[in-house]
């Protein structure tokens, strides 16, 4: 089974599938079978919820701690696919301090300091 197949199904995810839209979590609803990033049935992933919480977790707080998140890549996403689709050759990325982050940063640095 292909999950990079399983992952582009229109029919699950909508007709611009290909689009980087995270969005579109808000309104799809792939039902056990059509979405199986942790596989699925009785060998399903253990870790499951804990790598959604713990994700969520670490999106939040750098959403929360940096302004912008911009690409540095010098070159166009090539992506490498194995069991699962990842990126062959990285990605350069520059998350951006706000000042408001710096005061906060600043203030926790003082407290582990005390
Ligand atoms: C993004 C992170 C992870 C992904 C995408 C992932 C994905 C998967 C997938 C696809 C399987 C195979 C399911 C199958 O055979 O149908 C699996 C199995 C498993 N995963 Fe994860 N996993 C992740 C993290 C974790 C973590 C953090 C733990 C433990 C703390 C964990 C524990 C397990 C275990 C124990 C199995 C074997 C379940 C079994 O065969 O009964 N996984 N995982």
């Amino acid at each position: 089974m292909s999950y990079y197949g399983l992952h582009r199904d229109p029919a699950a995810f909508g007709q611009d599938v290909e689009t980087f839209r995270p969005e579109r979590w808000d309104s799809v609803q792939p039902g056990q079978y059509d979405f199986m990033a942790f596989g699925g049935g009785n060998r399903v992933c253990l870790g499951q919820q804990k790598v959604l919480a713990e994700s969520a977790y670490v999106l939040v707080w750098l959403a929360k701690a940096y302004s912008t998140l911009e690409s540095r890549d010098s070159q166009d996403w090539k992506g490498e696919l194995k069991l699962t689709c990842k990126s062959a050759n990285g990605r350069k990325v520059a998350l951006s301090n706000s000042q408001t982050c710096s005061r906060r940063m600043d203030t926790m640095r003082q407290g582990f300091a005390g």
